[in-house]
């Protein structure tokens, strides 16, 4: 399958499976090596993350935690505007060392969020493990220790990836189409 269709919108196969699973061994054994005796927790951000955390912590092999969370928005008052929480950590992170699994970092707002969030629970450390990052539309500082793959600003589905809730089941990931984009 080296192209899908997504409500009339045409992907081509960018990353192929066998290169995301190559490489997801590689930072897997990374952090094997930068965390041995840290007991790190991984959690995990729902709903992208799902399909590559799953192959990231089968390939960890010293003793670690897995939890999961999902940032959701909530319209506040009037002068907190728009606002976001964790919800669903039902771990104590206080002193762990946590490395946050995400699917990718855009503009990465996301992150710089849920960076602040988490840090409030008072961890030992916090790392960054993500499947994709799209470096030229970064809009705020971050400091992404375990990276897979830096990819162009083109919106890509596939690998736990959704383009309006589909496409999340690929296998590949897949990068929209020139002509597909109106
Ligand atoms: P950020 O706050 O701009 O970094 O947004 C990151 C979130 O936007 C990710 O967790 C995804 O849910 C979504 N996102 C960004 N780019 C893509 C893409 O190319 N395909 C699918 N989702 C994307
Ligand atoms: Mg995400």
């Amino acid at each position: 399958m080296n192209t899908v269709e997504v409500y009339n919108k045409k992907f081509e196969i960018s990353i192929p499976e066998s290169a995301i699973l190559e490489r997801v061994r590689a930072i897997a054994d990374q952090i094997n090596k930068d965390l041995e005796g840290k007991n790190p927790i991984f959690i995990i951000v729902l709903n992208g993350a799902f399909i590559y955390a799953a192959d990231l912590v089968r390939n960890i092999t010293i003793p670690c935690e897995v939890a999961f969370v999902k940032m959701s928005s909530y319209t506040g008052t009037v002068s907190t505007g728009h606002v976001k929480e964790l919800v669903g950590l039902n771990i104590d992170i206080e002193n762990r060392t946590v490395v946050i699994v995400e699917d990718i970092v855009d503009s990465g707002l996301t992150m710089k969020e849920m960076l602040e969030l988490l840090g409030k629970k008072h961890p030992a450390a916090i790392h960054i493990s993500t499947l994709l990052v799209k470096p030229n539309n970064l809009k705020v500082e971050l400091d992404i220790k375990y990276n897979c793959f830096s990819i162009p600003n083109d919106f890509i589905i596939g690998y736990g990836l959704d383009y309006d809730g589909y496409g999340r089941n690929l296998r590949n990931i897949y990068t929209i189409k020139v002509d597909s984009i109106n």
